[in-house]
């Protein structure tokens, strides 16, 4: 009973108990915190991550204007139905170039960490140009003005300068090539080789993504979301562990 006599007295000092308390939350917060200062890295190193190309950064920022992740998230967490419905969870490694990252907290619509390649570009156009006629029971608004409005890169050079100062590991050379390549991705007659070279011969999907003469906020838009979730092959990834 010892002990809980002297439980008792603190129990009845309202001081000394807060005092107490705040002495084992502090305790608690830096065994938690501390160790995460050690390390190099929290993030896994996976094979496929690359940096967003500049067409493709063009379309994210545009997804950020026009407030997709209000209703978009795109954080598939590892619980099963979610895996089911939208395929392997995230991997923090998919979205260490995003900055600021689109986990988002509201799912009015479905999650959009993997719908790259899940529809055609024609769906896309048609469904961001009115997606009651693909989904009558949408509540997604329309986004046909995307389409008239050409758009060049003509400072996409400067927002890729802005991403390597946050840590994206763009090369002096990716960004002197900043215009032609964000060009050359929606041009399929381009000479598009160079791109490639220095994003990947796997994971740049080059097209005419609006079907439409020039390159439109819709190409850019649709570039990028053809590519969510597209950069891991999950046939191959396994987690290492050792980390
Ligand atoms: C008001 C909420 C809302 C906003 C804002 C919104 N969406 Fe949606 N979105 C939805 C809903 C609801 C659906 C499911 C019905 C449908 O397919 O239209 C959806 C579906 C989608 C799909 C199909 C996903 C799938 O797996 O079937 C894509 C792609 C998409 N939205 C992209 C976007 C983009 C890009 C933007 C911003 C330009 C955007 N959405 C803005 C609500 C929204």
């Amino acid at each position: 009973m010892g002990i809980l006599d002297k439980h008792k007295v603190l129990e009845k000092n309202a001081t000394l108990l807060l005092a107490l308390s705040f002495a084992v939350v502090t305790v608690g917060g830096i065994v938690e915190i501390a160790p995460l200062f050690y390390l190099e890295n929290t993030i896994e190193d996976v094979e496929g991550v690359r940096p967003y190309t500049p067409l493709e950064l063009a379309g994210r920022d545009i997804y950020i204007r026009e407030g997709c992740y209000v209703c978009h998230s795109q954080m598939i967490r590892p619980m099963r139905d979610e895996v089911e419905r939208y395929g392997h969870y995230s991997l923090a490694a998919e979205s260490m170039y995003d900055h600021p990252f689109q986990w988002g907290s509201k799912r009015t619509g479905p999650d959009l960490a993997r719908v790259g390649g899940r529809y055609s570009d024609e769906w896309h156009v048609d469904h961001l140009r009115d997606p009651q006629s693909v989904v009558p029971e949408s509540v997604m608004p329309k986004y046909g003005f995307l389409e008239n409005t050409l758009i060049e890169g003509e400072y996409i050079q400067d927002i890729m300068a802005t991403h390597r100062i946050v840590g994206v590991p763009y090369t002096e050379e990716m960004l002197e090539n900043g215009q032609a390549d964000f060009l050359a991705q929606a041009d399929p007659d381009s000479d598009y080789d160079g791109l490639l070279e220095r994003y990947s011969e796997d994971t740049v999907q080059v097209r005419n993504f609006d079907g439409r003469p020039g390159v439109s906020e819709m190409d850019a838009l649709i570039a990028y979301l053809q590519m969510l979730g597209t950069l891991v092959d999950f046939s191959t990834f396994t987690p290492d562990a050792s980390r």
